[in-house]
C-alpha cells in the first residue's frame, strides 16, 4: 500500500511544471513581511502542494524558515505545522500564518501611531544593555527600538504582541 502511494507521488512529482519566467509577483499577502536569507518564490511550494496533496491534508515543514511553504499551505486549504532551529524564523512564520481580526489590526495601528508620536517627540525609554550593543546600533536606532519595545511590552494579547 505504502509502496503504491510512493510510486503515485513520484509519478505526480515528475509532472510538476514550474513556469519560473512567469512567476513575477512574489510578494503578495504576507510573503514580504520580513526579509529572510535564501527564500524561495511562493509559486514553487504552491505548485507542489497542489499536485501532491489534497484539501485538509497535513503539511509538515520541519525547516520552515520564514514560512513560505506554510503560508501557501494555508492558502491552498491545507493544515500545516512547522518548526525551525532559528527562533526568529518561528516568530516570522507565526505572524505570517496568523489571521488577525479587524480589531487586532486596529490595535496594531494604534500602537504604531503611539510609537511614531514618541519617535517624533524623542521620548526616552530604557535602552536594554547587552554586550557589544553599540557595535550593532547607532544611538538613535537604539532609542527608537526602546520605544517600540516599550509599546510591545504593554500588549496583552499574544497574536498582537508577536506581530
Ligand atoms: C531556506 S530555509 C527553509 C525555507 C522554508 N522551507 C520556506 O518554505 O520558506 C532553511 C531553514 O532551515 C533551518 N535549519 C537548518 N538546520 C536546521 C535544523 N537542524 N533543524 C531545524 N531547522 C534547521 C534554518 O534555520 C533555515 O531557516
Amino acid at each position: 500500500m505504502q509502496e503504491k502511494l510512493v510510486k503515485e507521488y513520484e509519478k505526480s512529482a515528475k509532472n510538476i511544471a514550474l513556469d519560473l519566467d512567469n512567476y513575477t509577483n512574489n510578494n503578495y499577502l504576507t510573503h514580504n513581511f520580513h526579509p529572510y536569507p535564501a527564500k524561495y518564490i511562493p509559486q514553487i511550494p504552491k505548485e507542489i502542494l497542489l499536485r501532491l496533496s489534497k484539501k485538509d491534508d497535513w503539511i509538515l515543514d520541519p525547516f520552515c524558515g520564514s514560512g513560505t511553504t506554510l503560508v501557501e499551505a494555508k492558502l491552498c486549504g491545507r493544515n500545516s505545522i512547522g518548526s525551525d532551529i532559528n527562533p526568529l524564523s518561528c516568530i516570522i512564520t507565526k505572524v505570517k500564518t496568523t489571521k488577525l481580526s479587524e480589531n487586532q489590526i486596529k490595535e496594531i495601528r494604534e500602537i504604531l501611531n503611539q510609537a511614531r508620536a514618541d519617535f517624533i517627540s524623542k521620548k526616552k525609554y530604557p535602552v536594554p544593555e547587552y554586550l557589544n550593543i553599540d557595535m550593532w546600533f547607532d544611538r538613535e536606532i537604539k532609542e527608537q527600538l526602546a520605544i517600540l519595545k516599550y509599546h510591545i511590552s504593554l500588549v496583552k494579547e499574544d497574536e498582537v504582541k508577536i506581530f
